[in-house]
């Protein structure tokens, strides 16, 4: 909403004159939003979006307070929104990405084009270890003022929630950095940012060869320090029998965060499938992502164990990948599906949630209301909220609002932003 829209929609509701057809003003709401299409994603019977044409919304303290038909509001306001017909949905959540990095691989990404390998090029040093070169080299403010403009790109399509990785320093001092400037941006902007600890992203140049010492250092040096300066919400790891850690490693890593009272989540089966979906479900992981190789017997084992599928269209689109997730046994096993950018300098430089809904849909064969629940309420489980990810009573009063036809268009546009609007913690 521009500033000038700002001004036209709120306008402070005329006292009330207490007669029949006029709402009372009262206590239980200091803010309402009308003239607006709800997208609650609270299903409803036949209705996976739990849609609310002509709805209200009222906000009281940053919560939710009230949800239905405009008709059944039952009180006013001090401060009204009109919203124009837009569709009002929750804030939209980024459940996965890498945020803060220094530099970028655009040299890659020629390289790529010249015939390497995303692989051959991790396996000659480049890849994940070239940005790891560049984020030790760069100072926490240089990470929080590059990061700034990603983010903001994100905020633009109505994200309210994101969730950022460290996984470029493997080394503390530099995944600490990387997780403090992830701390500021949520101090910087209008967002909730939730931090998870990846230093077991890759083996770094001084350990190479010896993953094992490396994995120790990550269990009884890097961890322990990060979990006592409450840095990480959670911790990840990349499971990757090739180009980075074995599932015995990581189980190794897991452990640790355990120990610290960390959730885990995985990058598990991107490239090949080497269980790592049965890993993060014997952890209880709150997520594993990518899973495109990943096999029936360990997606059935996510859906038990109640870990959520993070899908990376992003990542798939960008490195070539041609092996579909097996979107069929998921289905199957009842896994609750996220959709996320994955956003990184290497395989998803893309910081568009828009972009995702529409590749989670073109590439992947999403239906909307899977694509929606992906960076909604599916990607607040991944991150372990229950405060949020659907327009109800009592949740947080993140929303986003988009100047769109039907909820569909959210998913059809390619690189077309239709946010109008957002709203964190009712403001
Ligand atoms: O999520 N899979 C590993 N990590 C990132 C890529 C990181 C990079 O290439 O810089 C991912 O795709
Ligand atoms: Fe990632």
């Amino acid at each position: 909403m521009t500033a000038s829209d700002r001004r036209r929609a709120e306008e402070p509701e005329a006292p009330s004159t207490g007669g029949v057809n006029r709402p009372r003003h009262d206590h239980r709401f200091d803010r309402v939003w009308l003239d607006a299409h709800l997208c609650t994603m609270a299903p409803r019977g036949e209705d996976p979006l739990g849609v609310i044409e002509d709805g209200a919304i009222a906000a009281k303290d940053g919560r939710i307070a009230w949800v239905g038909k405009r008709s059944d509001l039952p009180a006013a306001a001090e401060v009204t929104t009109r919203c124009d017909g837009a569709w009002i949905l929750p804030g939209l959540i980024d459940c996965h990405t890498h945020l803060v990095f220094g530099g970028n691989r655009a040299r890659e990404f020629e390289m790529r084009l010249e015939g390497a390998s995303y692989e051959d090029i991790a396996k000659a040093g480049g890849g994940i270890l070239s940005t790891v070169r560049a984020t030790r080299a760069a100072s926490e403010d240089d990470l929080v003022a590059s990061a700034l403009p990603r983010l903001d790109a994100l905020l633009a399509e109505g994200v309210t929630t994101v969730e950022v990785k460290s996984g470029y320093g493997l080394d503390l001092d530099t995944e600490a950095r990387m997780l403090r400037a992830a701390r500021r941006l949520g101090q910087a902007r209008a967002v909730s940012v939730a931090t998870s600890l990846l230093a077991a992203h890759a083996v770094p140049p001084e350990s190479a060869g010896r993953a094992a010492d490396y994995v120790r250092h990550v269990a009884d040096g890097i961890l322990p320090a990060i979990a006592a300066e409450g840095l990480a919400d959670a911790v990840d790891a990349f499971t990757d029998s090739a180009i980075a850690f074995t599932p015995e490693e990581t189980a190794r890593v897991f452990d640790a965060a355990q120990r610290h009272g960390l959730r885990v989540k995985l990058h598990a089966d991107q490239l090949r499938d080497d269980g790592g979906a049965a890993l993060a479900a014997r952890y209880g992981a709150l997520s594993a992502d990518h899973i495109e190789y990943a096999n029936p017997d360990g997606i059935a084992a996510m859906a038990r164990a109640g870990t959520v599928g993070v899908l990376l269209p992003g990542a798939f689109y960008f490195i070539r990948e041609t092996k579909q997730p097996d979107l069929a046994a998921m289905r199957a096993a009842g896994l609750r599906l996220a959709l996320a950018t994955d956003l990184n300098p290497g395989s998803s430089p893309a910081p568009s949630v828009l972009l995702m809904l529409n590749m989670g849909c073109t590439l992947f064969r999403l239906t909307v209301a899977e694509a929606l629940a992906g960076v909604t309420r599916h990607a607040a489980a991944a991150l372990g909220f229950d405060d949020r990810g659907m327009l109800a009573p009592g949740l947080r009063c993140d929303l986003a609002l988009f100047a769109v036809s039907r909820p569909a268009e959210l998913c059809y546009w390619i690189g077309r932003n239709t946010c109008v609007g957002r709203v964190v913690n009712g403001r």
